[in-house]
Order: C-alpha cells, then sequence, then structure tokens
C-alpha cells in the first residue's frame, strides 16, 4: 500500500502541476502539459524501484546500458512534445538538458561507492574534482546561450538610452526592444513568433491598422476596452496595467511605433482567443461598420464613398464599375497581375491590393492612399455580404493559417506594402 502511493504519488503530483502549469500558459488542451510531466516522472519512479533485489554492486557498462536508451527515447518523446505544444527551441533545449540530468543523477546513484580517502591530498584533489566538473559544465553550456555571451550584454549596457522620439526606422527597431524585453511575448504573439496565446495575436489581429493613440490607449489602460474574444477583465491572463508606470513616455510612443508595424497585406484582420477565432469577413460589427464606410457615412473617412459608384443596395450607379452581387464576377483585366478566379474565390489579397492600388485608369481610384486601411478592409467585408449575406453563409471563412517567417519577410521585400502606409 506505502508502496504503491509512493509509486503513484510524485505521478499523480506531476499530473495535477502539469495542469496547472498548462492552463497557465494556454496550452491546448491544458491536460496535454499533465500527462506529459506525469509520464516523465512515472518514468523517473519506474527506473527508481526496478533492480530492487538483493544489493548488488553493478558495472558501469552495466550501469548505462539500461539507462542511456531509456533517456534516449525520454528525449526524443520531450523535443516532440515540446515542439507540439509550441515551445521555443530554447525551451526544447531545456526541457531535454533536463532529461539528461535525470540521467547522471541516476547514474551516480547507481555507481559503485568509492573507497575512504587515504590522506588530506587524496580528499582535497576529489573536492576540487568535486568542483571542477560541474563548473566547467556550467560554464560550458551557459557560454553558448545568446543571453549570457558578454558582447550581448556589453551591447546593451553601450546601448544609449533613448531619450527623444523620433518616428522611423530607429524607433521601430527600439520599440521592437521594448517589446521582447518587457516580456510581451508571453502573451502576445506577433505571426509566428510568441510564447503563448493568453492575449490576441498582434501580429494576425493586425493591431498596426489602429491609429497611434488607440494602441498607446491600449497599452497604457488595458482595461478600457477589451479585444473582441478577451472580455473576461478579472482573468488572471489578462493584460498588465503597470506599464504606464515601468515605461518612459518616449518608450511608450517606440513601442507604439513598432507596433504600427504589425500588419498582413495578404489577410483579411482576425479576432477572438486562439483556437476559437473569426476572420473580419464574418464579424457583424465590422460588416455593420464597414457598411458606414461603403455608404459614405464614416466621418474619418471624409470623402470616401464606395456606394456612389457600387451602388448602396450593390447595384452600379456607374457604368463599368464592379457588380458586387455577381459571385462570378470576374478579376479586372486591366492590371497586369489579373488573377483568373471569380469574386467567391478571391483571395483576401486580390480584394486589397484592387482597394488599396485601384485600377489603372478608371476611377476606382488608389484609395489606399488616402484613406485609413482599417476602414478599407471594414468597406471590404460589407462588400462581401452582397453577393453573401451574413445569415446565408453555410459556414465560416476559415482563419487562414499563421503566416510564417518567410512570408512575412517576402511583404517588405516584394513591396506588398504601400507607401504612405496609412
Ligand atoms: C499577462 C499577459 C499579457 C502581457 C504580459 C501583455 N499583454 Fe497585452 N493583452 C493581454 C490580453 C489578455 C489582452 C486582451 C484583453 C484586453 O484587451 O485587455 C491584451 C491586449 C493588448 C492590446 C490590445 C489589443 C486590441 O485588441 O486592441 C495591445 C495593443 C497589447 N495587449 C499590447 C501589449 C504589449 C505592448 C505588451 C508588453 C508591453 C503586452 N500587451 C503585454 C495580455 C497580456
Ligand atoms: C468613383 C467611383 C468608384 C468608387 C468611389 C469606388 N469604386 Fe470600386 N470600382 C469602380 C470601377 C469603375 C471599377 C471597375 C474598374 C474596371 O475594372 O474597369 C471598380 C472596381 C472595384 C473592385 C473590383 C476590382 C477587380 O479586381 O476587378 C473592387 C473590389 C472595388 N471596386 C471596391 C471598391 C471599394 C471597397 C470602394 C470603397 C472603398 C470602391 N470600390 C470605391 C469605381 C469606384
Amino acid at each position: 500500500m506505502k508502496k504503491l502511493a509512493l509509486f503513484l504519488g510524485p505521478t499523480l503530483g506531476a499530473f495535477v502541476f502539469g495542469y496547472i502549469c498548462g492552463d497557465f500558459f494556454n496550452f491546448d488542451p491544458p491536460w496535454s502539459m499533465g500527462i506529459a510531466l506525469a509520464f516523465l516522472t512515472f518514468l523517473y519512479t519506474v527506473l527508481l524501484f526496478t533492480g530492487g533485489g538483493p544489493l548488488k554492486e553493478k558495472s558501469f557498462i552495466g550501469n548505462l546500458g539500461f539507462k542511456i536508451p531509456m533517456v534516449l527515447v525520454l528525449g526524443a518523446a520531450t523535443w516532440f512534445l515540446a515542439g507540439k505544444a509550441g515551445f521555443p527551441i530554447w525551451w526544447k533545449i531545456e526541457f531535454v538538458s533536463f532529461a539528461v540530468v535525470g540521467l547522471v543523477y541516476f547514474i551516480i546513484l547507481d555507481l559503485k561507492s568509492i573507497t575512504k580517502e587515504k590522506n588530506l591530498a587524496h580528499s582535497s584533489f576529489r573536492l576540487i574534482i568535486t568542483y571542477l566538473l560541474p563548473s566547467a559544465l556550467f560554464i560550458g553550456i551557459t557560454s553558448e546561450l545568446p543571453q549570457f555571451k558578454p558582447e550581448h550584454e556589453l551591447e546593451k549596457l553601450n546601448k544609449k538610452p533613448i531619450t527623444r522620439f523620433v518616428p522611423g526606422p530607429e524607433a521601430i527597431a527600439a520599440g521592437r526592444e521594448i517589446f521582447e524585453s518587457n516580456k510581451c511575448f508571453n502573451c502576445h504573439k506577433v505571426f509566428w513568433e510568441g510564447n503563448s496565446d493568453r492575449g490576441p495575436n498582434l501580429g494576425s489581429k493586425q493591431i498596426g491598422l489602429y491609429s497611434f493613440d488607440y494602441i498607446m490607449e491600449q497599452v497604457v489602460d488595458p482595461r478600457k476596452i477589451q479585444s473582441p474574444g478577451f472580455e473576461d477583465k478579472k482573468s488572471k491572463k489578462a493584460m498588465p496595467t503597470y506599464y504606464s508606470e515601468d515605461l518612459s513616455k518616449v518608450e511608450l510612443q517606440s513601442l507604439v511605433a513598432y507596433l504600427k508595424t504589425l500588419r498582413d497585406p495578404t489577410h483579411i484582420p482576425i479576432e477572438g482567443k486562439f483556437p476559437n477565432q473569426w476572420t473580419w469577413w464574418d464579424d457583424p460589427k465590422i460588416v455593420e461598420e464597414g457598411k458606414i464606410v461603403f455608404e459614405g457615412k464614416e466621418p474619418l473617412t471624409e470623402g470616401l464613398n464606395c456606394a456612389v459608384c457600387h451602388g448602396a443596395d450593390g447595384i452600379p450607379m456607374m457604368t463599368g464599375a464592379f457588380d458586387f452581387r455577381n459571385a462570378n464576377g470576374p478579376d479586372t483585366d486591366k492590371m497586369p497581375d489579373h488573377i483568373d478566379k471569380t469574386l467567391k474565390d478571391w483571395p483576401d489579397e486580390l480584394y486589397y491590393k484592387r482597394v488599396t492600388r485601384g485600377i489603372d485608369g478608371t476611377p476606382m481610384a488608389p484609395w489606399g492612399m488616402m484613406f485609413d486601411h482599417l476602414y478599407l478592409w471594414k468597406a471590404e467585408a460589407y462588400a462581401r455580404t452582397f453577393h453573401s449575406p451574413l445569415d446565408g453563409r453555410a459556414q465560416k471563412v476559415p482563419v487562414p493559417p499563421i503566416p510564417t517567417k518567410e512570408e512575412v519577410a517576402r511583404w517588405t521585400t516584394d513591396g506588398l506594402f504601400l507607401d504612405p502606409l496609412l
């Protein structure tokens, strides 16, 4: 009985601990972390309990023979599970090193007991070796980690603190560092980067579409407006409210300058808490706001009125203007990057490109040069309802996969962003 408790107790404890961590780090499902930790602990308990029998010294090789394959399997499983759970590479390395440290521990436990020291010199020698070995190990490993590289630290120390906010690449780079060092990545992903989905993915959400002041307010006073899908203000995972005290005005401005760059020219914004997300195409609130823009009634886009040409009810008012009621309408043939798809199959990228850049030689002007793209995306979400009414959709528009590092790089190198970026 006591033995059983000793055997299962730690495993159960590991499961509960893993579950709590899994919940905290927003694992999906949270018990996956529990299972992983319980499995590890169980294996180690088995290792501890095997062999019982009469005490017999094993040879060093015999000692290793069973444990090395076991730890190899364990290490591989840990690597795989941590990867599946979306841990960054350094975490994965750390988890696997824990498995290896466990191996060393068991090897030492099963080592032949050492003989008594013969004299002072002998014991001093052993003492020094005992210090030297782990020290060498620690220094060896840590010297390879980027955060312990002296150049890295020196670079940080030698950097002049920013004292004045000048919009531009330097402010954006400084803001990016502030984002990293204030652990925003612990709760927010930025496209493919980041550690958890406690808060919205600021890349897929395209926080950069919003105004400078709006973003600033969200960082300084995050409880004022909750992001869609994150309504629980009391959640322990809610956004901290101390950034207005921790960061200087210039730091906050730089941070927002960085956040303003988070846009995706190939997809409409995505809302909601991972994995229950939705695109703006299916967002009734956005579609309603889009109608106001489309019909020329949005004060912040004064002078823009899609309905004047495309018709408030979708019946074109101008000959040649695109008819949004026709799901099989083709992409214009006046542009060199024409694609052979009909409206219902247009990628988000095409909608966005045509509306922001316009169609050469036609009244369809490059609206993206004059008006905030936030509102243009909204107008597009509304325009889609002419051929596909919200309440008539059999299913939601699928949430696209998170853009990869390569895709994000392509947006800038391929000039997918407009200048100026509104
Ligand atoms: C403990 C987790 C956590 C940390 C750390 C955190 N956030 Fe948040 N953040 C959230 C959550 C949850 C929300 C959504 C709820 C809300 O709107 O307050 C959010 C919302 C936001 C929003 C508003 C998004 C919108 O929909 O308008 C911005 C901008 C933001 N965070 C930026 C940051 C920045 C910058 C940092 C680092 C300086 C940071 N966050 C750190 C959890 C966090
Ligand atoms: C001044 C008139 C005018 C206004 C205002 C206007 N459009 Fe257009 N739009 C046109 C015309 C004309 C075409 C057809 C161009 C062609 O292919 O010859 C067109 C085409 C389009 C297309 C189809 C592009 C393609 O691939 O063929 C989209 C999408 C579109 N407009 C969206 C909008 C949206 C959204 C707005 C409001 C933000 C808007 N338009 C405002 C005149 C206008």
